[in-house]
């Protein structure tokens, strides 16, 4: 785990006030998976007091990529930053996807700002497993397809791709899809974790998702980000150390 400044080299309004993050930082960008995260200080001043997650999104050599959307302060700085500035990062952080495995294809299910994390998933899977990206939003205008293949959209107002929410396009999609070797990996707002993990209870599927929730320290120390689990001695885990990834059988979202 690293404490660094880092230079940021470039700031790309993708859309609809989403943002990618380009930033030089060898050192962290050698050794991040996918999955994992950075507790990002996104001003010198001691306001935001508290550092902010995110995802890393992509690598690419020494730079590393992150995708946010203008929630609150913190990212309304972040969306200002200018080539040469540089921010201070925490990480690599948390554990991240398992990529190995037994399956042939991985299957994405990303809602909204959830694609943040799969750009650089799908980066590094490279041609060792086949994918397919299933990207859910409210309307065209939170759909996001920076970095991500073999993509079917949904939409809630039916504005692009099939209407409904993500996961009933993977339902529909279910039975073709089970008839290869599939690990699906989610992420997204909690109402739709919550959908997938009944999806995949009933049809017995083997699915890891990247969990979200307010932190603090981001390492383990303040315990501020529990998160009930089953299937083990622990009632709580921390989002932040043993997660943000989680078979989503392990935990209640
Ligand atoms: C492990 C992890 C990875 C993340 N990765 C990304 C990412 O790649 N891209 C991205 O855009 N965001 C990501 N987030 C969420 C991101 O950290 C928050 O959106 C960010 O902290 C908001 O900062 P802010 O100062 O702009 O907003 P704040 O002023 O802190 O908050 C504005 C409003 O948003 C609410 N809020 C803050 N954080 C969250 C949250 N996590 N979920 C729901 N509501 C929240 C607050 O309660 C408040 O109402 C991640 C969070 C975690 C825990
Ligand atoms: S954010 Fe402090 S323990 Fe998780």
């Amino acid at each position: 785990m690293f404490i660094i400044k880092a230079p940021v080299e470039k700031v790309i309004e993708l859309k609809n006030h989403i943002f990618i993050l380009k930033i030089f930082a060898s050192e962290i960008a050698s050794i991040i998976n996918p999955g994992e995260f950075l507790n990002v200080k996104v001003a010198e001043s001691t306001f935001p007091l508290l550092r902010r997650p995110f995802s890393v999104c992509d690598v690419e050599g020494d730079f590393i990529f992150l995708m946010f959307n203008i929630l609150g302060e913190g990212t309304k700085i972040l969306a200002h930053k200018h080539k040469g500035d540089l921010i201070d990062l925490l990480g690599p952080l948390g554990k991240g996807f398992n990529l190995e495995g037994d399956y042939d294809t991985a299957i994405i299910v990303a809602g909204g700002l959830g694609v943040a994390p799969f750009p650089y998933f799908t980066r590094k899977i490279g041609d060792s497993k086949e994918i397919h990206s299933f990207i859910g939003g409210k309307t065209d205008k939170d759909i996001i397809t920076y970095g991500m293949k073999n993509i079917t959209i949904s939409t809630d107002d039916g504005s692009l791709g099939i209407r409904g929410n993500v996961v009933e396009l993977v339902e529909q999609n279910i039975e073709r899809l089970k008839s290869e070797r599939i690990k699906i990996f989610g992420c997204g707002p909690n109402a739709m974790l919550r959908k997938l993990r009944e999806l995949c209870t009933s049809h017995n599927l083997n699915c890891e998702v990247s969990t979200e929730c307010a932190m603090a320290c981001g390492f383990g120390i303040c315990q501020g980000c529990p998160i009930e689990s089953v299937n083990s001695p622990e009632r709580y885990k921390l989002v932040c150390k043993d997660g943000p990834v989680f078979n989503i059988k392990d935990v209640i979202i």
